[in-house]
């Protein structure tokens, strides 16, 4: 079953409907609230959960970037790249029992969102200097969980999410939402790692 984030907050402080379809027609969105990331930050220096698989880091536009899946299609059910992000149910990864604080900061930021079906969840670390191609994501699972949350984890203002008419340099502990169907790449010329919580969801209608 899809998770479900759970109403915590009143009403009147969830985006108004008009302001979640307004956002949808720009490409990316610095959304009003931050959540705390230094567990997870402290977390992520210490675990061997990077890299465990290669599929999504050894495609060219990824070439730069370390990964850990920490929900998405079981990796039991994995064949090839394209059968794989066809039509499924994720799960939680290993990781996400082995460090809470994880799923804590996913429902950290459900709580600040309209109800949604939980898709995957994705941390992304691109080295100093390194750097994402521009590209759009495809394939059953990047249009199904069309809104696509960003947790900035580690960065600072020389790294950019960018298109072509706008880039944001999240700060650590800041949430933004963007359109992974839009052109867009990724610029890290900080002398730090870049980390990424991307965490997919499907409005419930
Ligand atoms: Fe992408």
């Amino acid at each position: 079953m899809h998770a479900q984030a759970s109403r915590s907050k009143p009403d009147q402080d969830l985006p108004a409907a008009q302001d979640r379809a307004a956002h949808r027609k720009s490409s990316i969105r610095l959304l009003g609230f931050d959540v705390g990331v230094g567990n997870v930050a402290k977390a992520l220096e210490r675990t061997q959960a990077w890299d465990l698989y290669k599929a999504r880091t050894q495609q060219y536009v990824h070439a730069d970037i370390s990964d850990i899946w920490v929900r998405y299609n079981s990796i039991d059910n994995f064949r090839d790249l394209e059968s794989f992000n066809d039509q499924h149910e994720s799960v939680w990864y290993p990781v996400a029992y082995e460090i809470p604080a994880l799923r804590f900061l996913v429902n950290d930021v459900l709580a600040n969102l309209p109800p949604v079906e939980l898709g995957g969840v994705l941390i992304t670390k691109i080295r100093p200097g390194g750097c994402v191609q521009p590209h759009s994501d495809r394939g059953w699972h990047a249009e199904y969980y069309r809104d696509k949350y960003a947790v900035q984890i580690k960065g600072n203002a020389q790294q950019a999410f960018c298109f072509d008419n706008i880039s944001l340099s999240a700060e650590p502990g800041q949430v933004y939402w963007f359109d992974n169907q839009q052109v867009h790449w990724v610029t890290n010329n900080s002398d730090e790692d870049r980390i990424t919580m991307i965490i997919c969801t499907r409005e419930i209608d």
